[in-house]
């Protein structure tokens, strides 16, 4: 896709999430200018030497970074991947209090300094992590806002197209809640093509998709990210690509439906906290939360995981 004004990414932190969000923005056009930052400006320098050197192959954007953070100045989005990363037996969860003190010392700098960028909080546990985004700095709802359950949503659609063998793109159906230990699928909205997921059978007419099979394919999406991180350590190409197809949607003005994580101000009954459900995402950031359809166990689900993350907040005092 042809890119129509100069638009202006920074993924903050060059470990290998801000790394291959910045690869996969590259090789997707997402913004015509990629800035990658790190405190630790060797890797930075060396992370944006090695992409670079890829951009003949790609299109018409171009990247550049290090260890100052000064570029980061007039950005359109900034993309916050910093942060400790989840071990092998750690929750997202574990993360809360390291991430939050580095967010504090990071968030008002990048906002000082790119007043009107849309902020999309990449490091974990997101949800919390916007939470406490939102006392540090004052801006306008939605502005900032994180990745939440984007990359979870890819997971469960993969699992359904390998299951119904159909492309990923024809499968609609959403994880929502917290980016982690809690979060649910939206069965009752999901589709795959036209036809509601749960009445989806295979060539003779068998129901594919029974509760015990729903409730087996939620848990491989929940467990999806301690399995690769028992493998190799982390995860980085998802949600690489979920960051820059959130950020597309932003500088592209795409108003596009997306599973991303917000301050909740009366969704459901849920307040002050924040988590992923339906949202519009356009230029300024969120733009609107959206009342999806969900049954009484859905609902009850949601209200469970705004509960797990209201402790996790309550934790960190
Ligand atoms: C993931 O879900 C660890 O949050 C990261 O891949």
């Amino acid at each position: 896709m042809s890119l129509l004004r100069n638009t202006k990414l920074s993924v903050i932190g060059a470990g290998s999430v801000g790394s291959s969000l910045a690869y996969a923005a590259l090789i997707r056009n997402s913004a015509r200018e990629v800035v990658l930052y790190d405190l630790n400006a060797a890797r930075a320098e060396a992370e944006v030497l090695d992409l670079a050197h890829g951009t003949p192959f790609t299109g018409a954007s171009r990247i550049t970074g290090g260890g100052d953070i000064e570029a980061v100045a007039g950005s359109d989005v900034i993309v916050v991947t910093a942060g400790a990363k989840q071990e092998p037996g750690q929750t997202r969860l574990d993360l809360a209090g390291v991430n939050a003190r580095i967010l504090e010392k990071l968030l008002p700098r990048l906002v000082e300094l790119a007043p009107h960028a849309v902020i999309i909080l990449v490091t974990n546990p997101c949800d919390v992590l916007t939470a406490v985004a939102d006392q540090l700095v004052d801006l306008p709802a939605g502005q900032l806002f994180s990745s939440g359950t984007v990359l979870d949503s890819s997971r469960l659609r993969w699992l359904l197209a390998e299951s119904a063998g159909v492309a990923p793109q024809n499968v609609h159906a959403l994880i929502v809640g917290e980016h982690g230990d809690s979060e649910f699928a939206l069965w009752s909205d999901a589709t795959i093509g036209q036809t509601p997921l749960r009445d989806w059978t295979d060539e003779s007419g068998t129901l594919l998709f029974p509760r015990e099979r729903l409730e087996s394919l939620t848990s491989d999406v929940v467990h999806a990210a301690y399995k690769i991180i028992a493998g190799k350590g982390a995860t980085n190409y998802a949600i690489g690509l979920s960051g820059a197809r959130i950020v597309e949607a932003v500088l592209r003005n795409e108003r596009a439906i997306l599973p991303v994580s917000s301050m909740l101000r009366g969704y459901r009954g849920i307040d002050g906290v924040a988590l992923s459900v339906p949202s519009i995402v356009g230029s300024s950031g969120v733009e609107r939360t959206l009342d999806v359809p969900m049954d009484d166990i859905e609902v009850e689900l949601l209200h469970r995981s705004a509960e797990a993350l209201r402790e996790s907040i309550a934790h960190l005092g």
